[in-house]
């Protein structure tokens, strides 16, 4: 089964063909980074605007790499939610116009469970290609992690009662933040430093020249449901050690010589970064990794399961990816994690989680809304 999929809930406006859930024949993103950059982060007017130019030549471009056209594929999937609506609507409409001009079967993906699936699309693509051996495990406790999300999720499959075949995933939130996401601190800390847009990959370059011991943040404290995130209170920290030092003064010399340039690399960056803003990143970076790396751990403690899974932008994250390593080896827990292009937001794993809805006749009707805030799972 052919499966289109669409994804444009924040900045980057993507289409994907994937062939039952397990095959990428193509994936298309066209990012809007250099758009809000100058901003210091997503400005949702503009976003909607470049979603609708580039919507069109985006699918067609995803059908010609995949070498075929519109019509052969099976089904359409629509991110719906959560995310910017006037975002989400621009991929919606144009889907759910698709599948009606097309009269093809239409369903729409939360876009977290999209990021859950590009975990096990990999995983099928990596098993079917005989790079591994061993498939995922369900059930798996996920971390999901970007700049919109911060939240852990029991996955399990179970099979769908009005069918012998498809799957059907069900999803269970054990944690989720409280205020600002991970990805969300990384953009945040990197705009109060002049480090650009987006943060959290210049973040983790510049740490590794960091002293990540220097600055000890604390350790955050959940009353309630200890898995829950907060990093709110690490961001208001880097701020207070920021405002009103030479760290300050720093910044904004960073900002004013990086103003003239459109792209900056990160050797270009450290070499205008002091060595006490290196030891900053890094402290901070450290301080949220450990916190995720932490709950993640007691997650899959509490359901009492042995596979973990990460996912989102920030799971690219080196650190987060190092420091989930040794961990889960400690535990003997298995963990997966996409590569890189699939951490960030793409149009694969939209079309991989719609490919188990079509199967299951999930199917969307003409009601198919997009939805700023849509939870996943009970
Ligand atoms: O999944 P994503 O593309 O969009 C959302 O759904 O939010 O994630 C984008 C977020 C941004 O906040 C970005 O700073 C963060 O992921 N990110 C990283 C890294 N790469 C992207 N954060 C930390 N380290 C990275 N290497
Ligand atoms: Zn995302």
């Amino acid at each position: 089964m052919l499966v289109l999929g669409i994804e444009s809930s924040c900045d980057e406006t993507a289409a994907a063909i994937v062939a039952d859930g397990a095959e990428i024949r193509s994936s298309v993103v066209a990012s809007q980074i250099l758009t809000h950059a100058k901003y210091g982060g997503v400005v949702p007017e503009l976003a909607s605007r470049e979603h609708l130019r580039k919507i069109g030549p985006v699918v067609e471009e995803a059908c010609q790499r995949a070498r075929l056209g519109v019509r052969d594929v099976d089904g359409i999937a629509v991110t719906e939610g959560p995310g910017l609506v006037g975002s989400l609507l621009v991929g919606l409409v144009y889907g759910k116009a698709l599948a009606h001009a097309l009269a093809k079967p239409l369903v729409g993906v939360n876009h977290l469970e999209g990021h859950i699936h590009a975990v096990l699309l990999e995983d099928k693509m990596n098993h079917l290609a005989g790079r591994r051996e061993e498939e995922a495990q369900l059930p798996a406790v996920t971390l999901v992690v970007s700049g919109g999300h911060t939240s852990l999720f029991l996955v399990e499959e179970r099979r769908s009662p009005s069918n012998s075949h498809p799957i059907v995933f069900h999803y269970t939130r054990l944690g989720k933040t409280r205020d600002d996401a991970a990805g969300e601190a990384f953009d945040k800390v990197a705009r109060l430093l002049a480090l650009g847009y987006p943060g959290g990959p210049m973040i983790d370059q510049l740490a590794r020249s960091g002293d990540a011991q220097a600055v000890d943040f604390g350790r955050i404290k959940m009353k309630g449901n200890p898995l829950d995130f907060s990093f709110s209170g690490l961001k208001t920290a880097v701020l207070y050690r920021v405002r009103g030092t030479p760290l300050a003064l720093e910044a904004q010399e960073r900002r004013a010589w990086r103003q003239a340039r459109e792209r900056v690399s990160s050797d270009e960056l450290r070499a205008h970064c002091s060595q006490a803003t290196l030891d900053l990143i890094a402290s901070f970076q450290n301080a949220v990794v450990h916190d995720l790396v932490e709950r993640a751990l007691a997650a899959a403690n509490a359901a009492r399961v042995d596979s973990i899974f990460v996912s989102g932008g920030v799971a690219s994250n080196s650190l987060l990816r190092a420091r989930c390593e040794e961990a889960s080896r400690a535990q003997g827990v298995r963990l997966r994690f996409p590569s890189p292009a699939l951490c960030t937001d793409n149009a694969a794993m939209i079309a991989a989680a719609g490919y188990y809805k079509l199967k299951a006749g999930q199917l969307a009707d003409a009601t198919l809304t997009a939805h700023a805030s849509l939870p996943l799972g009970t």
